[in-house]
Order: structure tokens, then sequence, then C-alpha cells
């Protein structure tokens, strides 16, 4: 065994530590574990702190115990990779290290109260949601960080204690674990990488730096920001447990970094990750391309810090997976997400049933960033049956990418024919012909299944020196799926879903 790279991937719904050796994909040893969800009231979304970080703390003791019992040693562990779920927002005691709050997740939508609100700072009354995007990249919206710090700093009062004492500190989950792993009170270091920092609303996409402007508008403290780096460099040496002395050296969102575990460095390539949502992200080199189809501008990665920022237009969807967990536990008409494609498959013929579900059960994200919209099924007959529903499902998560692709098509100005995709959804071959069928794209899936985790070794193996990201991307054996609907079909079909698309808008007034 050669040299290690180790990447903690600490997503929404599950966390885990993967050990790779350096410059290949070949797995060693990995642990996963669950996360908890907290939903202390509808449309609340909340997990604990302490938790993400003993569960990550767990997942990197039982993976060193798998590599010891396999015959490896942890001092061939080189570097360490982060790579987390966006945006979910934190803010800690940096005198205690006791969480202020619970992470708001992403998907937390209490703060739609606090984006009318800040509408209402636009200047001129014009309400314009896209008015900070020339900085930012991001329209207003209660996906994105800022407006859930401004949110904690507006209702808990121990939130506003701490940020005028000056003992605040905010960050998104990466920047928490690496303050954590570090030394936490005892010096932990403070940061965030780009990729990270682009997700808040806070940094500028051109300077890449906290933006005054920005800062002003969502009236926050600076103090509480962690400091932006590159997503490649070492930022500082572990200090606990068994990987005591190891430097962090990678830091990536997850989807970002799904993006580079794809091997998708070069201009023009795609990928898209089915998770709890889904993401699909278009590389658009040193060009910060400004959407005008409801598309955001993110930072992809900046391989060192000397390098240029690498960008990308991304596409977000909240509701993927998430869907098919509400069809498990709110109508019990699914055991599993694997019973899906079985009891989809009954839903006979293709259009057969002709039910369309739009699963906008926390508003609609990209193109539409309409957080007033709710989810709808459509088409109901006296036939329908639960069959027709998942199917449905399954297909409102096609159609939505194919929303994403249709604005990245006109965006960017050339069609993709292909589609790199991974996450734990792609394990449905149903769902993979499904999206090239209605999308009218070739679907490709790696069969190394780890992209997000991959990518962070990727970025923190380079920083010292054991991976090589400037030669010849990882040549990953790939599932193709090819589409075999006629153009007529696929637009019949995805007509429809534009039209129960409008029924689900404004349905919150
Ligand atoms: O933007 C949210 C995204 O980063 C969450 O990803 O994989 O945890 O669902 P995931």
């Amino acid at each position: 065994m050669g040299p290690l790279v180790g990447a903690i991937d600490e997503g929404t719904s599950s966390a885990r530590f993967i050990l790779f050796e350096a410059g290949t994909t070949n797995v060693v040893a990995s642990h996963q574990q669950e996360l908890s969800q907290i939903y202390p009231q509808e449309g609340w979304v909340e997990q604990d702190p302490m938790e993400i970080l003993r569960v990550v703390r767990t997942c990197i003791e039982n993976a060193i115990d798998k590599l010891i019992a396999s015959g490896g040693s942890v001092n061939d562990i080189v570097a360490v990779g982060v790579t987390n779920q966006r945006e979910s927002t934190i803010v800690w005691d940096k005198t205690t290290g006791e969480p202020l709050y619970n992470s708001i997740v992403w998907l937390d939508v209490r703060t739609s109260s606090t984006v009318d609100q800040l509408l209402d700072e636009v200047p001129n009354k014009s309400r314009n949601k896209n008015y900070l995007k020339p900085l930012c990249g991001l329209p207003l919206s209660p996906y994105f960080s800022a407006v859930k710090l401004r949110w904690l700093q507006d209702n808990i009062s121990k939130v506003k204690k701490a940020m005028v004492a000056g003992n605040c500190l905010f960050g998104t989950v990466d920047s928490w674990l690496i303050w954590n792993l570090t030394g936490g009170v005892n010096g932990g270091i403070h940061i965030t990488d780009v990729s990270n920092a682009s997700r808040t609303m806070l940094m500028n996409i051109e300077t890449l730096k906290w933006d005054p402007v920005l800062i002003n508008f969502f009236g926050i403290p600076s103090s509480v920001l962690p400091t932006i780096k590159s997503s490649s460099e070492v930022y500082g040496n572990i200090d606990e447990g068994s990987l005591r002395g190891v430097p962090v050296s990678g830091c990536l969102g997850d989807q970002q970094s799904a993006l580079v575990g794809q091997q998708c460095l070069n201009r023009g390539q795609a990928k898209a990750t089915y998770g709890t949502g889904c993401f699909l992200l278009y590389n658009t080199g040193n060009i910060r391309v400004h959407s005008t189809k409801g598309l955001v501008t993110t930072v992809a990665y900046k391989l060192g810090p000397k390098s240029p920022a690498v960008y990308a237009l991304e596409g977000s969807v909240a509701i993927a997976g998430a869907a098919l967990n509400w069809l498990r536990d709110n109508l019990s008409v699914l055991s599993s997400f694997g019973e899906a494609q079985e009891i989809s498959e009954k839903a006979a013929k293709m259009r057969d049933g002709e039910v369309y579900f739009v699963p906008a059960f926390s508003g609609l994200y990209a193109p539409y960033w309409q957080q007033e919209a709710r989810g709808v099924i459509v088409g109901i007959s006296e036939d329908t049956e639960a069959c027709h529903i998942v199917r449905a499902t399954l297909e409102a998560v096609c159609f939505q990418v194919r929303d994403i692709l249709e604005a990245m098509n006109k965006d960017y100005g050339s069609n993709l024919t292909s589609l790199q995709v991974d996450g734990g959804m792609t394990a449905s071959s149903l769902l993979m012909q499904l999206q090239a069928d209605l999308a009218g794209v070739t679907v490709l899936k790696p069969t190394m299944a780890e992209s997000t985790a991959l990518g962070a070794a990727m970025v923190a193996g380079a920083a010292v020196g054991h991976w090589n990201l400037s030669g010849p991307p990882l040549d990953i054996p790939a599932i193709r799926w090819s589409p075999k609907f006629t153009e007529d079909e696929r637009d019949v079909a995805y007509s429809k879903w534009k039209m129960a698309v409008e029924r689900s808008m404004g349905w919150v007034v």
C-alpha cells in the first residue's frame, strides 16, 4: 500500500470517511454513518452540530480500524480533504466551542419571511430577487447561508449576544469540522474554501473575498466570518485522535467535489448528483457565466492559492431523493428506495396513468426560484394507483433535471449531449433510463460510486504533492444509458410537466 489520502464526506443524510490510495480510485477502507434530521416545525430542518462532529469522528476512527485490520498503517495517510453539505449554517462560541443553535440545514424554509424583509431593503422598492446576483452569483432565497445567519441574529438572543461580545463564529459544515479537528478552543483554524464561501451570498464571486456591500446588506458582523482559502492547500494539521498531525489540505462543497471526482475538469463538462436534492454543475472554466435562465454562478474550485478560480453554472433541485423518503415515511407506499423501481415498473406502459407530481415541498429552486410554490399531484383518475404516484416521483426527478439542462443549454449556448451522474439514486437503472429518455441525453455513470469523496481526496492529495491534477484525468469506466424516446414523445411529456409546474406556483400567499 502506498501513500493514502482520506476524505471526510459529510452529507445531509450521512457522513463517511474514505481512504484512497493516492492518485487512484482504489478505496482501501471506509466507514459510513447516518445523521439525524430534526424537524421542529413545518418547513424547519435542523441538525445537531455536535452529532455531526461525533459521527465524523466515529467514521474516521472506524475506517482507520478497518485499515489496520487489513494490514495497513495510519502512518501512510498523507493528507485529509473535507467535503460537505453546503449552505447549512452553524454558529458557535469560540471560547467554549459550544454551538449557539442547531445547524439550520440548507433545505430549511423558515427564512422565507427574512427573504421578504430583505427584499424590502432592495433599493428603488424593486424587490428584485436578483439584485445581489451580479456580486455573488446567487438570487435571494432561503437556501443560502447569509439569510439563515441573519435569521439567527434576529431571532436567537444567544447568537446576538455572542456576536456583540465578539465570541461568535459562523461557518458552513466544512468550517465547523475543520475548526474542531484542528484544535477547537485550543487554536482551531477558522477557514472555509472558495467553493463553500460562494454559497453564502457574502463572497464576491469575482474578488473571492467577503464583500463589504454584501455584508452590509445582510447586517452581519464580519468578525464571525472564516478566512477564505483555496480548495487545495495545507490549512493546518489535525490535532486529535488517530489522525493527529495529518494535514487538512483540501476543502470543497460536496457538489463541486463531485464535479472534480467525476473528472469534469474541463470547460463544457457537466455532472448531476442525485441525493436528497439534485445538483447539476456545468464547468465554465475561468469564465463567470451570468445566467439569464435562473441558474446560479458558483465557484467550482481553485486548485491552490495562486491558481485561478474555475467557475460553474449550477442548477439546484431541492427535492429529489427526499420525495421518495416522503413516499416511504408519509404515504407508506414504499418500504425502501430499492422498491421504487419495482413498484414503478408496475405502472406498465410508460405514459400510462398520466400522473405528474411536482414535489415543491419547500418551494422550487432553479430555474424557478419560487419560495411560494408547494407540491402538487395532477392527472389523478379513478384508475390511479400508488404505483403511478411512485413512477411520477421518479419522473419528477428527471423532469427537474431537464428543466436545468434546458436553462444550461440556453445560458451556455451549446447543447449538452451527455451527462455524468452519481449519487444514491443512480442505483436505479429505471431512473437512469427515464433520465435519458425524458431529457434526451446520454447518461454516464462511473463505476466508481464515490465521486464526491474522490474529489476531496484529489484536491487534498494535490496540495501535498501526492496527486497530479495537471495530467490526464483518471480513466473511470462508466455505465451508459441512451435515450429511447422519440423527440415527440419527449416533448409531449415535458409540456405536461410544465403545466403541472405552473399549478404548483404561488400556492403560499
Ligand atoms: O446544496 C446542498 C447540497 O450541498 C446538499 O448535498 O448530498 O448532502 O444532499 P447532499
